[in-house]
């Protein structure tokens, strides 16, 4: 991403908080994994989309109209041993040259200077709960504050939550990050498509696991959006089944939910197939209700229209399905509105997508569900799971979960499957299995 694209989104940040006002957003901690061993760093989705700055202990203050700058990064000094033992990092300069902030500060000096851009502000715009060290020492700094009315200096009078204006602005994506939304994908595709490939009965989940991990990296992705889920069997009516530790067996469907991440953006793909190549009879039946669900769900995604629709299109296909196959009896609109599918089809039809895979913005406003736009990204991703131990239903059907998942852009005039790459008709399927 180029830095005038993180400068356009401060510039229309600052407009929106407007003069006498100031916004400031910490950045991620390191994490610790086991003592002197850290989980691998992710820079706080809000501060990267700000900054483009990659690095912990750092954080960015805003002030509209400030005389000296007006985005200014509080981040570590340069340290050449540091360097030595954990590589590169800005120090102030770098901070100022390759992140273009107007003016870079220690962040050991936090406490020195910031108080002193609070003073005389009127509202702050900040993410409250997230780091409560920064939220303890905020609410100190502003009880100092108003300790010197008596000099004549005034206290902001607003704590706002910046989060609700950052992540209208990150609902909508702009080209630079369709183009990154547009790599995750292609490459998590390539990654499934391979997998699809490879996989035989008697392998381990884990190792179609690293199948897909090794596709993701040769082709530049080296982070996975969030943790590979790798079922096989019954392990896919675990919604968030990510132990992978199963042998695979012939006869059995596979689930896979797995993206990469293109400098911070993520892809999320699931697909589901036969172990063996050929879907069962039961298989079949099952997969092609998910599939059908799914393109009525795409069939309501266009600018204009609520976001809702996709799903009750999807619920409506679903529940007359199951009725049909004999899952569900009873009436289809008494089903639906008694939710009887939710015993098998228990979550929404997808999320915006985005930086963060559960991306951010309101999926309501003024409490109705919010219109699509052009520009907005997200999942559709219907999915069937039937328990091992549902007794209700015919022994056929137990133990097959199915989800079909595809990041979808919204266009001026309707919407592109950003994961086409990889098949999901069952013919396509069966074709790619067979013919590898
Ligand atoms: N991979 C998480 C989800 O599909 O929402
Ligand atoms: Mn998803
Ligand atoms: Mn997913």
């Amino acid at each position: 991403m180029k830095q005038s694209e993180f400068k356009k989104r401060r510039k229309k940040l600052m407009q929106t908080i407007g003069y006498g006002n100031i916004a400031i957003i910490a950045s991620a901690d390191m994490r610790i994994r086991n003592r002197d061993v850290h989980y691998p760093f992710r820079q706080d989705s809000d501060f990267y989309y700000l900054t483009g700055f990659n690095e912990a202990d750092a954080l960015a203050v805003f002030i509209p109209g400030r005389a000296q700058g007006e985005y200014i990064l509080f981040c570590r000094e340069f340290d050449p041993k540091k360097a030595l033992w954990e590589g590169a990092h800005a120090g102030l300069d770098g901070a100022v040259k390759k992140y273009e902030a107007d003016d870079a500060f220690p962040i050991d000096d936090l406490d020195d200077i910031l108080p002193g851009m609070l003073e005389n502000k009127g509202k702050v715009y900040y993410p409250m709960g997230r780091n409560s060290d920064l939220d303890h020492n905020l609410l100190i700094w502003l009880n100092d504050i108003r300790g010197q009315s008596r000099s004549g200096i005034t206290a902001p009078n607003e704590l706002v939550s910046l989060e609700h204006i950052l992540h209208e602005m990150r609902l909508i994506k702009t080209d630079a990050e369709v183009q990154l939304l547009r790599k995750a994908a292609e490459v998590s595709a390539q990654g499934h498509l391979k997998i699809m490939q490879q996989v035989r009965a008697g392998h381990f989940e884990y190792q179609v696991e690293a199948d897909l991990v090794h596709t993701f990296m040769q082709n530049g992705l080296r982070a996975v959006a969030y943790p590979s889920i790798v079922a096989g069997g019954k392990n896919a009516c675990v919604l968030h089944y990510t132990e992978n530790k199963d042998r695979l067996k012939s006869g059995d469907l596979l689930l896979v939910d797995a993206g990469a991440e293109c400098d911070h953006y993520a892809a999320d793909i699931t697909r589901t197939f036969p172990v063996s190549g050929r879907f069962s009879e039961a298989q079949r039946e099952l997969y092609q209700l998910v599939l059908d669900a799914q393109l009525a769900a795409l069939d309501r995604i266009k600018p204009g229209l609520a976001w809702n629709l996709a799903h009750d299109a999807a619920v409506e296909v679903i529940t007359k399905g199951l009725v049909k196959l004999g899952l569900l009896k009873g009436r289809v609109p008494t089903l639906i509105k008694n939710e009887k599918y939710k015993e098998f089809f228990m979550h929404r039809i997808g999320h915006w997508l985005g930086m963060d895979v559960h991306d951010v913005g309101a999926y309501k406003i003024e409490n109705e569900w919010r219109l699509l736009q052009a520009g907005m990204v997200l999942t559709v991703e219907p999915g069937l799971y039937i328990p091992e131990d549902c007794k209700q239903v015919d022994a056929k059907w137990r133990g097959i979960g199915i989800r079909i998942e595809d990041d979808v852009l919204v266009t001026a005039d309707g919407y592109e499957v950003l994961t086409h790459g990889v098949p999901k008709t069952i013919a396509d399927i069966e074709r790619v299995m067979q013919a590898a």
